[in-house]
């Protein structure tokens, strides 16, 4: 059969050769605690390519030091961090994947010594450091910092950049009503409230002309957060600055645990993909090769994302593939050890 799920897909000039992503996950790895790559790294991202996922995207990577989660967070705030980066890329591209970093910022859920931000003086928990309420200038400088990100992902060779917008992060901040009480341009209405994404997806676009994605939370799991039609009129805006996919995922803005379930988050992508016109990525409990097929045979996503079943089994492409009986290249030319 053609499986959709081994079908190629292009975004601008980058072809991806399936629809397989290794989904963004933070592995709290960097051992000199200075935001760089460690050999772990390496074999971490290589394998899954090895294991033949399309696309493989590098965990959260913080844009400025305080944007980290923790100390062992990746980081590409200084030109330190690119060489490590870009030996990371060459370990993906020799298994014909292509690669991605999503670039983040913590904000008010940063667990760190130093000062930490967010659009409004409000903890995420009582029991979490008050961030500091972000002056003009700050924000400034923090759309600078997502700027130079950019350039140094282009300088490491990435082929796709995905902004993290969801999981109560910085820019969640900001998109939210329950985050954001803010008084000044960036705050108020919805339009006011996308300004700050706005501003970086056309300062990262003076740098990376190659495809960008924003990941989304598009359900707050709160009756005062954004509501679905919100996300519509967010994604809407995105397609009209020229972003390529939204990857929908949801939750994480304030303390709430959402119904998980296989294709929890599924409604989202389908939702935006038709309202807002633009293409989207599926992402939450999708686990086996049967259960991407349907999705994207039904026309409800274009990505599937993957994360904790590739981190149980790196060549879950290929068992998706034997799923599906497909045949796709074997992860290393012997191909007797595959069968
Ligand atoms: C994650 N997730 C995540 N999401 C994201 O946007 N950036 C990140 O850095 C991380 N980090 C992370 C670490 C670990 C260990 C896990 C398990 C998850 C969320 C992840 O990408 C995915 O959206 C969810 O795990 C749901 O997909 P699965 O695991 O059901 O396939």
């Amino acid at each position: 059969m053609d499986a959709a799920l081994f079908s190629p897909i292009s975004f601008g000039n980058v072809t991806l050769k399936n629809r397989v992503v290794m989904s963004p996950m933070c592995m709290y790895s960097s051992v000199t605690e200075d935001g760089k790559v460690s050999p772990f790294h390496f074999a971490h991202y290589e394998s899954r390519a090895a294991g033949q996922a399309g696309l493989v995207m590098i965990e959260a990577t913080s844009v400025l030091p305080e944007g980290r989660i923790s100390p062992r967070d990746l980081g590409i705030w200084s030109d330190e961090h690119i060489k490590g980066l870009q030996q990371v890329n060459e370990g993906i591209h020799r298994h014909g994947a292509k690669s991605s970093i999503q670039l983040a910022h913590s904000g008010r859920k940063g667990i760190l010594e130093e000062d930490i931000f967010s659009p409004s003086a409000l903890p995420f928990k009582e029991d979490r450091k008050t961030p500091i309420e972000m002056s003009q200038e700050d924000i400034k400088r923090t759309i600078t910092a997502f700027q130079e990100a950019a350039q140094r992902a282009k300088d490491a060779h990435f082929d796709i950049i995905e902004l993290h917008g969801a999981h109560g992060y910085l820019i969640n901040q900001f998109l939210s009503p329950l985050t954001n009480k803010r008084t000044d341009q960036y705050g108020g209405t919805r339009e006011n409230r996308f300004l700050f994404l706005r501003e970086i997806i056309k300062a990262v676009q003076t740098v990376w002309n190659g495809p960008t994605f924003v990941r989304i939370s598009a359900n707050e799991y709160h009756e005062d957060g954004n509501t679905f039609d919100d996300f519509v009129y967010f994604a809407s805006e995105m397609k009209k600055l020229g972003i390529d996919l939204i990857d929908c995922s949801s939750g994480g803005v304030v303390p709430a645990r959402p119904p998980v379930f296989p294709g929890y988050q599924l409604r989202y992508a389908e939702g935006i993909k038709h309202k807002a016109h633009i293409a989207t990525g599926a992402v939450g409990m999708i686990t086996s090769g049967l259960q991407a097929e349907e999705i994207l045979q039904n026309n409800r996503a274009d990505l599937i994302f993957v994360a904790r079943a590739m981190l149980r089994n790196p060549y879950w492409a290929k068992a998706a593939a034997d799923d599906l009986r497909v045949e796709i290249p074997s992860p290393v030319p012997y191909e007797r050890g595959w069968k």
